[in-house]
């Protein structure tokens, strides 16, 4: 979702824990501890011996380094896509394209009806997993979250979001338009087709489907409403944002923005608790572009103050069993989930790496109970039910200035121990309501504010993990954080020179002895996003060396490992091209191979999008020939400063971009609106991309 009128970007963390970004300011190379033994309090924390282990494993654990084989596309502001020289794409599966075989056809004008939507592929794609049949490169499933909805676009002109012409139907169409879809392709002749008549196809959305809440919060009093006092059963998903996938074979959504969609139509307001503060509920209205709590009841926190609490979860979905119910995962937290990054430990328990995306929140991580299985995947089915939650801790390692130090994981568990010496059974009288209250229990145990934590991925050769930590335009002030009872944040006034931050950073930490079940790492920043055209070399709002003027970006998001080490970076930023945003073009797809001579090798543009969107979502065939990326909200530009004057979206909702239409399209009824969809591409010559 872009930065122009998302609401990720406010804080409503007043926790007071101390900010990553301060830390940044306040390192010690760890490279001189190692050098002269130089005691320091994080070492004594963790015990003398933590740096000197982990940095010893980092070097046995050395990938071989991937290489670079494409020559680099330069930045643009075109509305079309652009790949490398000796490379083809294709579009596919548009929003509004057929879903099955009697599906209506794209009408162009958002005529559609909810039904209409229902049959239809949603809105907004964001994270996206290719399932093969069989092993086959050129089947399979492919499953896509569909995040969000754009009003000007998905409705006809003339509706007005809660105003003219607004009713029951286009409530629904919206939640019909958001969730999961499941649809089943085939490459035939050189071109990638849906096979409509498929069972596998699906939609799996806000308003239709049924799910299970399974793990420590099912059945918890902060779980159950009018609907559903049993605390276990709930309709729908939405805020579809990033995605995992298990070596089971099921595919996992994270359920991101959803406190946007509550509010109250009750005079005056809902009761506002502290517990929707620190998520970020209103007891008013529900962000503009939704209000669902118009026409249905369930979104209004005062008729039903327990529902918002049933989202904001990872959701598991076999793909392959098209009647099966897709399963709520409490166990993993509750909080605005980004991605789900999935990997065995050393000692076979399933590693799940999860990020907070909201200004100044957390990083997660889940260890199973029980082991994975590789020789019976049934069996496997329920990892994700049971286990323990942690929350990252990022340390400095006592000296200033060198982007790097050590980490921990903190337990989110009743007997662990908060800062104020207390344990957290104290605040939480059961596992399930912690987990409901995930944040306010991070926030005890003095977990570390990140810059919105993005997508997280893991090197496959290494277990190094890499998380996008994508912009933080604005700590908030010592007043904001003062209201809802917090202490002064020590990000504010900070002599940081990224206090600031509106080009993101990587952050990527190697854990003990590589094993992604261990509890204690090392981190370094992998590269500062900057402009060193605008801003003076060394100062770091130019960004680390890694970063020249051949490939601008910022606020990396979408982030993804191929089987080599190559790591796929999207971005999700300010498109304007201006000002400190010069030369960076629209948003954009680049490939890095971290582990280069000193690990923080080359960055190179593959791809850049068309007018508007972001780049996110992004998956292979099981041959690393195919690529599919999702270009998401074109079109959409809200105050943007490269936004067309004098035109209301809703009245040429093809002001700013016509995209997908004349750009590599092969099939009919493509015009009317801007449309989210895949693109899939190859190389010319049959290699692996990238390679
Ligand atoms: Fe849906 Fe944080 O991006
Ligand atoms: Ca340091
Ligand atoms: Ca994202």
């Amino acid at each position: 979702m872009q930065q122009f009128i998302d609401h990720d970007d406010f804080s409503t963390n007043h926790s007071g824990n101390e900010e990553f970004n301060t830390l940044l300011a306040t390192q010690v190379s760890r490279r001189t501890i190692l050098k002269t033994g130089v005691a320091c309090s994080t070492m004594t924390f963790f015990g003398s011996s933590l740096i000197g282990e982990v940095a010893q494993a980092k070097e046995t654990a050395k990938a071989v380094a991937a290489t670079i084989g494409f020559k680099a596309v330069e930045a643009g502001t075109g509305d079309k896509i652009v790949v490398p020289e000796g490379y083809s794409y294709q579009v596919i599966s548009r929003w509004g394209d057929p879903l099955f075989a009697d599906s209506p056809k794209w009408k162009g004008d958002a005529t559609e009806s909810s039904a209409d939507q229902a049959k239809q592929v949603g809105d907004n794609h964001d994270g996206m997993k290719f399932f093969s049949i069989d092993g086959k490169n050129d089947e399979g499933l492919l499953v896509r979250n569909h995040e969000y909805i754009n009003p000007d676009f998905i409705f006809p002109k003339g509706v007005e979001v809660a105003g003219a012409g607004w009713n029951e139907d286009w409530v629904k169409k919206s939640q019909r338009a958001q969730g999961v879809s499941v649809v089943h392709i085939r490459l035939e002749n050189g071109k990638w087709k849906p096979v409509l008549d498929s069972k596998y196809n699906r939609s799996i959305n806000a308003h239709d489907t049924e799910m299970v809440i399974v793990g420590p919060a099912a059945g918890t009093e902060s779980m159950k409403t009018n609907a559903d006092p049993s605390g276990t059963k709930v309709i729908g998903t939405f805020g579809n944002c990033g995605n995992g996938f298990t070596p089971w074979n099921t595919y996992l959504t994270c359920e991101e923005n959803v406190t946007d969609y509550f509010g109250s139509l009750k005079e005056g307001g809902a009761e506002s608790t502290t517990h929707m503060k620190r998520y970020g509920v209103s007891s008013k209205d529900s962000e503009p572009e939704y209000r669902w709590e118009t026409f249905d009841k369930r979104f209004d926190v005062a008729e039903e103050p327990n529902e918002w609490n049933r989202f904001g979860w990872i959701v598991e979905i076999d793909p392959f069993d098209p009647t099966s119910k897709p399963k709520k995962l409490s166990a993993l937290g509750h909080f605005k989930h980004e991605n789900a990054a999935v990997v065995i430990g050393k000692d076979g328990h399933v590693v799940v790496y999860m990020g907070d995306d909201q200004r100044s929140e957390y990083i997660y991580k889940f260890v199973s109970k029980n082991k994975y299985n590789p020789n019976n995947q049934a069996e496997n089915r329920g990892l994700l039910d049971e286990g323990t939650l942690y929350v990252a801790q990022f340390l400095d390692g006592d000296t200033k200035g060198d982007l790097q130090g050590v980490g921990k994981w903190i337990p989110l568990t009743l007997e662990s121990v908060g800062t104020n010496g207390k344990p957290l059974s104290e605040t939480f009288k059961s596992m399930g309501e912690l987990l409901v209250h995930t944040r306010e229990a991070a926030d005890l145990v003095g977990a570390t504010p990140m810059d919105r934590p993005e997508w997280i991925a893991v090197h496959p050769q290494t277990n190094e993990v890499y998380v996008t930590l994508t912009n933080n335009s604005d700590r908030g002030s010592d007043k904001e954080r003062k209201g809802m009872g917090g202490v002064k944040h020590p990000g504010v006034d900070d002599a940081n020179p990224r206090v600031k931050n509106p080009y993101g950073q990587i952050v990527r930490w190697n854990e003990k002895e590589s094993d992604p079940s261990a509890m204690s790492f090392t981190w370094d920043v992998y590269f500062l996003a900057g402009n060193p055209k605008v801003h003076p070399a060394g100062d770091l709002m130019a960004g680390t060396e890694n970063i020249t003027d051949k490939n601008l970006f910022n606020s990396p998001d979408g982030l993804a490992f191929d089987k080599d080490g190559r790591i796929w970076i999207q971005t999700d930023g300010n498109f304007s091209n201006k000002d400190i945003y010069e030369g960076m073009g629209n948003n954009q797809m680049l490939v890095a191979v971290p582990e280069a001579g000193d690990r923080k090798g080359e960055i190179r543009r593959f791809l850049v999008g068309p007018s508007g969107c972001e780049i996110t979502g992004i998956t292979f065939s099981p041959d690393y020939k195919y690529v599919f990326i999702n270009v998401q909200h074109p079109g959409e530009y809200g105050k943007h400063p490269r936004a067309p004057k004098d035109v209301k979206p809703q009245d040429d909702p093809l002001a700013f971009s016509k995209w997908p239409m004349g750009d590599n399209e092969d099939t009919e009824n493509s015009g009317g609106r801007p449309r989210a969809a895949t693109v899939v591409i190859w190389r010319d010559d049959g290699g692996v991309v990238g390679a």
